[in-house]
C-alpha cells in the first residue's frame, strides 16, 4: 500500500526513482511523485524540484523532463487514505520553505492535532494528507540535520509509517524510519537505495537489509547508519536476495497476471522441492523450528489471513480435519484482533501472507504472540515483517507476485499447507503406506496443473460469452467450497463483475432466489461422495433457467449433458482437487476482464499488499 523509493549515488535520481516507482506501482497507483535536488551537482542542490501527477506513474513519467539533472531524492506510489486523488495530495510532500521533502506510507492517527499545532507555528498546509505533517514537523525541529530532526518528529507521531525524507542542504543524505511499514535499504557499491520492497532495488543491488520497526535510517551514497529512536546504533544484517530481475519483467506476456497463473507448475514445485521425504513418507519442514515432540502435542490449528490467503488457510484446515484428524479454524485476520480471541495452548497458530505485510494478519499474529501463543508464518515474501516476527514457518517460495490478483501464491500456499498436514498427519494417525500414497499425489501435481493450463483457449472462449453477464454465484463443496470463494474473488477483483461464493449445499437456503438466465452458476464438481449432491444442485439451478459452467473431472458424461458449458479437469485424487481446479478459474477471471478492456494488473482501489487497517 504506497511504494516509496529512494537514491543516492553517482546516476541521474529521477530516472531511477521513476524506473524505481514503476516497479513498485502495484503497491499503489492512484497518484505519483519525486523530488530532487534543482541543480545539476549535489554541492548545489540547495533547493528541491518536486514533480507530482495524479494517475499512474506513466503520468508522472510524462512530467519528468529526461534531463532532469540531480543524484539524490525520494519518490512515491499512493493509494489514497486521508484526502482524494489530487496533484496535491500527491507525494513528495514538502514543508513551508521547500527545502525539505518527506514520502510517507502508513497513517498518521494523530494528525489533525499535530496540523493545528504546526499552523500556529506558521506551517503553510497545501494538501488534506495526514503525511504532511511530517514535513512540516522535521522542519519545526530542524537545526541543520535531517536525522535529528526526522528523530525529534517521529516522538510526536501515532500510527504506522515508512518514511524516507531530503533536505536540499543535505545533499546526497536521505532519512528513513520504519514503522509498520516496511522499508528496505539496498546497498551498492557507491550508491544506495531505499525502497518499500526489494523490487524496486533489484536492477542495482541485491545485498539488503530490512529495516525493523523503531529504526531508523541515515544514508549516503557511500555509507549508512541505523539506530533507533534514541539514538543507539544498531548492527545492520545484510541479507542477499535470490529473485532475479527476469521473474519481476512480463517475460513474453501481456500482463503479469497471465504470466503468474502459467507460472503455476513451476511455482508448485519449487514449494514442493526438497521437502517431500519419500524414505519417512513425511515432509521435511526445516523452518517451523518445532521438534517432534512440539509437533506432536498440537491439537488444533487456527490460520489468520485475510483476502485469498484466507482461503488457502480455509482450504489447508479442512485438509487438516481431514487427512491428520486435527481441528482446524481459518480465521479472518481483520476480525480475530479485535474480537479478545482465547488463545488455547497446543494450538497451532499460522498467519499466512503472501505479502508478509497484511497489517491486519501482522497485527493480529502480534495480538496472538502477546497472550503467549505461537505462530507460524506461511508466506512468499522472504525477509517480509510476518516471515520475520513468526516463530517459525514455511516459505512458499512461489517468486514475486506483481500482479495485483494472487494466484500463484494461492496454490504454493496450498502446496504448503499440503506439506504440513501431511507432517503433522504422520505424527498422528496416517500410516507409512497412505503417506506415501498423499506424497506420490502431491508430486504429480505440477503435471496436472500444467493439463489444466492447456483449457486455455476453450476457457476464453467461454469467458466471452460470458463477460457481459452481471452477477455470477461460484458454488462448490468440501475442499471446493473455498475454492469457489477464491473463484468469485478473482472474478470480482479484475473484471468488476459482481461474483458470490457459496457452498452449494447452501444455494437452496436463499441465493437461489438470484437464479434466472441473467445469473450464470460456477460449478466446482468434486470426484467423490460429494458429486452426486452436486449434479442434484446443478439440477435445481437448471429447473430455474440459470445457465451453467461446470468444473468437473475429464470425461464426466453426465455433468457434460446437465451443463451448458462444461470444462474437463485432469484426473487427481478428490483431495488434490483444489489444484487443478484453481488456474482454469484464474483464466476465466482474466480472460472476462481481459473481454471487459479492464486493467488486469492494477485494478481500481485496490493495492497488492495491504500495510494498512
Ligand atoms: C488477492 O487476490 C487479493 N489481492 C487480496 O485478497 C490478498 O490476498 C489479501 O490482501 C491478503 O494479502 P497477503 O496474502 O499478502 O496477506
Amino acid at each position: 500500500m504506497c511504494g516509496i523509493v529512494g537514491y543516492t549515488g553517482p546516476r541521474q535520481a529521477s530516472r531511477i526513482l521513476v524506473e524505481g516507482l514503476k516497479r513498485l506501482e502495484y503497491r499503489g497507483y492512484d497518484s505519483a511523485g519525486i523530488a530532487v535536488p534543482k541543480d545539476a551537482t549535489q554541492d548545489e542542490g540547495k533547493t528541491l524540484v518536486v514533480i507530482k501527477k495524479k494517475g499512474k506513474i506513466a503520468e508522472l513519467r510524462k512530467a519528468v523532463p529526461k534531463d532532469l539533472p540531480g543524484n539524490f531524492g525520494i519518490g512515491h506510489t499512493r493509494w489514497a487514505t486521508h484526502g482524494g486523488v489530487t496533484d496535491a495530495n500527491a507525494h513528495p510532500h514538502v514543508d513551508s520553505s521547500g527545502k525539505i521533502a518527506i514520502v510517507h506510507n502508513g497513517i498518521i492517527e494523530n494528525y489533525i492535532p499535530l496540523k493545528e499545532m504546526l499552523e500556529k507555528e506558521g506551517a503553510i498546509f497545501r494538501s488534506e494528507t495526514d503525511s504532511e505533517v511530517i514535513a512540516h514537523l522535521v522542519a519545526y525541529h530542524y537545526d541543520g540535520d535531517l536525522e535529528t530532526a526526522l528523530k525529534a518528529a517521529l516522538r510526536h507521531l501515532k500510527g504506522t509509517y515508512g518514511i524516507a525524507a531530503v533536505h536540499a542542504d543535505e545533499p546526497g543524505r536521505i532519512v528513513g524510519a520504519r514503522n509498520g511499514s516496511p522499508l528496505v535499504l539496498g546497498v551498492g557499491d557507491g550508491e544506495m537505495l531505499l525502497a518499500s520492497d526489494v523490487t524496486a532495488l533489484l536492477t542495482y543491488t541485491t545485498s539488503v537489509v530490512y529495516l525493523n520497526d523503531g529504526e531508523v535510517v541515515s544514508m549516503t551514497p557511500t555509507e549508512f547508519r541505523i539506530s533507533d529512536r534514541d539514538d543507539r546504533a544498531v548492527d545492520p544484517e545484510i541479507d542477499l536476495v535470490t529473485w532475479k530481475l527476469d521473474a519481476i519483467e512480463k517475460g513474453g506476456f501481456s500482463t503479469y497476471m497471465e504470466k503468474e497463473i502459467f507460472e503455476q507448475p513451476e511455482s508448485i514445485e519449487r514449494a514442493l522441492t526438497g521437502r517431500m521425504d519419500f524414505e519417512y513418507c513425511s515432509a521435511k519442514l526445516g523452518g517451523l523450528d518445532m521438534s517432534k515432540k512440539e509437533l506432536h502435542a498440537i491439537e488444533r490449528i487456527r490460520v489468520i489471513a485475510a483476502g485469498t490467503s484466507w482461503h488457502a488457510g480455509l482450504v489447508g484446515c479442512q485438509l487438516m480435519e481431514s487427512v491428520a484428524r486435527l481441528p482446524g479454524q481459518a480465521e479472518l485476520a481483520s476480525e480475530l484482533r479485535y474480537r479478545n480471541p482465547v488463545v488455547e495452548p497446543n494450538s497451532l497458530y499460522i498467519a499466512a501472507s503472501q505479502s508478509g505485510e497484511t497489517a491486519d494478519t501482522l497485527y493480529a499474529m502480534r495480538e496472538i504472540q502477546r497472550r503467549g501463543g505461537s505462530v507460524l508464518g506461511i508466506c512468499n515474501v522472504v525477509g517480509s515483517t510476518i516471515a520475520r516476527e513468526s516463530d517459525g514457518g514455511i516459505y512458499v517460495h512461489s517468486g514475486p507476485e506483481i500482479a495485483v490478483a494472487s494466484t500463484k501464491a494461492f496454490t504454493s500456499q496450498l502446496a504448503a499447507f499440503y506439506l504440513l498436514t501431511l507432517s503433522l498427519a504422520r505424527l498422528h494417525d496416517m500410516s507409512h503406506h497412505e503417506g506415501e500414497r498423499f506424497l506420490t499425489d502431491l508430486k504429480a501435481i505440477p503435471a496436472a496443473v500444467r493439463r489444466s493450463l492447456l483449457l486455455r483457449d476453450s476457457i476464453q472462449e467461454i469467458a466471452k460469452r460470458y463477460a457481459r453477464f452481471g452477477d455470477f454465484l461460484f458454488l462448490g463443496r468440501g475442499l471446493l467450497y473455498p475454492i469457489a470463494l477464491e473463484g468469485a474473488l478473482k472474478l470480482k477483483e479484475i473484471s468488476y463483475i459482481h461474483a458470490e461464493g457459496y457452498a452449494s449445499g447452501e444455494i437452496k437456503h436463499g441465493p437461489i432466489a438470484l437464479i434466472s438466465p441473467d445469473t450464470p452458476s460456477v460449478f466446482l464438481v468434486p470426484n467423490d461422495h460429494l458429486r452426486e449432491k452436486t449434479i442434484s444442485n446443478m439440477k435445481e439451478i437448471k429447473a430455474r433457467g440459470g445457465p451453467i459452467i461446470a468444473l468437473a473431472e475429464e470425461g464426466d458424461e453426465l455433468v457434460a449433458s446437465i451443463a451448458d458449458d462444461y470444462i474437463p479437469l485432469p484426473k487427481v485424487d478428490t483431495r488434490f482437487q483444489p489444484f487443478v481446479m484453481m488456474p482454469p478459474l484464474q483464466l476465466f477471471a482474466y480472460f472476462c476482464a481481459l473481454e471487459l478492456g479492464r486493467d488486469i494488473d492494477q485494478p481500481r482501489n485496490l493495492a497488492k499488499s495491504v500495510t494498512v487497517e
